[in-house]
């Protein structure tokens, strides 16, 4: 067996029977309630924690819990946090700190601290520490297990913190729900094997996890059977998605085959893994959406090795070359990091060069963010925080000129688009999405949300078009 095949251990069935018991008991208790309880899930980071959120709100659900959005009605308060860089956490905090409140006018109320920084040492320990209102702590890889977690805590009436003490492992079945009718995500894998110098997701998430073939395309026909028109598959690293013989290109051609009228979309692509197979594998599938977000990181190849990212910026715009020649309409959209330590001023600029060069129809700029446990904690950290925020800022305008210019070609097009939900906006009551993913504002009736729609292009902006239906 395979070191990968090795790693895939599901979470045993009689264990997953037992947390259903579980659920059963606090529903039995929660129906002899005069109200339901109340359960409020706030949610940071990454559409992977959101997909996480909705297995909590599954199994809140299940325990006869009605999910609300205002925390001062909760029984139950989870903030399900991030830990990618040093701002994401420190707004976690804060609002931490601001269920002190809620928790001195409802006493009984369980504040819940999970998902990634719950897997940090020391923010598990700041936690112990100064925000004593929490009383219940697990990280990602024992959300499977929150049903016994939260009875404990129901019911010791003591604070539970649960560690990271084995490896995360998959656990299927768990109880969904899910906010929208559209739009739906579908985790294949979790986890990451590739230690980016810079990252805290390998040491918060573990090694890689693939989900079986089967079961994801059980998850993917019933989401279609439910009207789903917008599937997104996801993964730290879904190029390196290993379902026993298949690889990701043969996962995206399978679920292809399921009948209906539905996009399929994924990320976070790793350009290292990103074949020529997949973009082929793209190109022959009508129902995998024209879109591919691909991080660079960096433009700059000292820092690119620094980082372990495992490519040159030359080779980096062979793979975007290599997607345009299978998808000419590809939208490539990408991830930046600006002030790695030691990154100088030349190296800065290969970073904007590569911008120049790639035409990305959107970025997502970073300053660079010391995580605790990384390799890049230990260098130091030598570019001042005023240099950062010119370089971010110099990022930021050219891709704004570069994306204005890209959106400006589709004025006049009449473009397929989905409608995906509603805005409060009087002349543009509509949200819809083009197949490569570019949001659209759209004029139209609320009875369009969940068509395909022909909209033809009248303006945009830098970050997105606007259309009539
Ligand atoms: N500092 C700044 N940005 C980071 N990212 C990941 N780790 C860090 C860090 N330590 C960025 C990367 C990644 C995105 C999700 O977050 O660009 O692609
Ligand atoms: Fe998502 Fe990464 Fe944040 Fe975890 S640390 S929630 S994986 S963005």
């Amino acid at each position: 067996m395979s070191k990968r095949e090795d790693s895939n251990v599901q979470v045993h069935e009689n264990d997953l029977q037992q947390q259903r018991l579980i659920m059963d008991r606090v529903r039995e208790v929660s129906e002899t309630r005069q109200e339901k309880p109340q359960a409020y899930v706030d949610t940071y980071g990454c559409q992977q924690n959101e997909a996480d959120s909705e297995k909590l709100r599954g199994m809140l659900v299940e325990m006869g819990y009605d999910i609300t959005y205002d925390e001062n009605e909760a029984d139950v308060a989870i903030v399900n946090t991030c830990a990618i860089r040093e701002n994401a956490e420190n707004r976690v905090l804060g609002n931490i700190g601001a269920l002190t409140h809620t928790k001195k006018a409802n006493p009984n109320q369980l504040v819940v601290f999970c998902g990634c920084l719950a897997a940090v040492p020391e923010s598990v320990e700041k936690i112990e520490q100064s925000y004593k209102h929490v009383g219940l702590i697990f990280p990602p890889s024992k959300i499977w297990k929150f049903p016994e977690l939260l009875l404990r805590a129901l019911i010791e009436k003591k604070r539970i913190f649960e560690s990271d003490s084995d490896e995360g492992m998959i656990a299927e079945g768990l109880p969904t729900h899910r906010d929208g009718t559209v739009k739906a995500w579908l985790t294949i894998m979790n986890g990451c094997n590739n230690f980016c110098s810079y990252c805290i997701v390998p040491y918060v998430r573990g090694r890689e996890r693939s989900r079986s073939v089967d079961a994801i395309l059980e998850e993917a026909c019933s989401l279609v059977a439910l009207g789903y028109k917008d599937i997104t598959l996801l993964g730290q690293n879904v190029n390196s998605f290993a379902g026993g013989e298949n690889d990701f290109a043969n996962l995206l051609r399978q679920i292809n085959e399921i009948e209906g009228d539905f996009l399929i979309r994924f990320m976070t692509s790793h350009p290292k893994d990103a074949s020529r197979e997949l973009f082929k594998a793209m190109s022959e599938c009508e129902k995998v959406a024209h879109h591919i977000h691909l991080p660079f990181q960096a433009g700059n190849d000292r820092i690119l090795k620094l980082m372990n990212r495992g490519y040159t910026q030359e080779e980096y715009l062979e793979k975007i070359a290599i997607a345009r020649e299978f998808i000419p309409d590809i939208v490539i959209t990408s991830d930046v990091i600006v002030g790695y330590p030691g990154e100088t001023e030349e190296e800065f600029n290969d970073t904007l060069e590569l911008v120049e060069k790639a035409q990305f129809e959107a970025m997502f700029t970073f300053l660079y963010s010391k995580r605790p446990g990384t390799a890049a904690a230990k260098l130091h950290d030598d570019v001042s925080r005023e240099e950062k925020q010119v370089r971010f800022q110099k990022l930021v305008d050219l891709q704004n000129e570069i994306s204005e210019r890209k959106h400006e070609e589709y004025i006049g097009e009449v473009v397929r688009v989905l409608v995906d939900g509603e805005a409060k906006d009087a002349e543009y009551p509509l949200k819809a999405r083009t197949n490569g993913g570019r949001l659209v504002h759209l004029t139209g009736e609320p009875s369009l949300v969940g068509n395909f729609v022909e909209a033809k292009i009248s303006h945009c902006n830098n970050w997105s078009l606007f259309g009539d239906s």
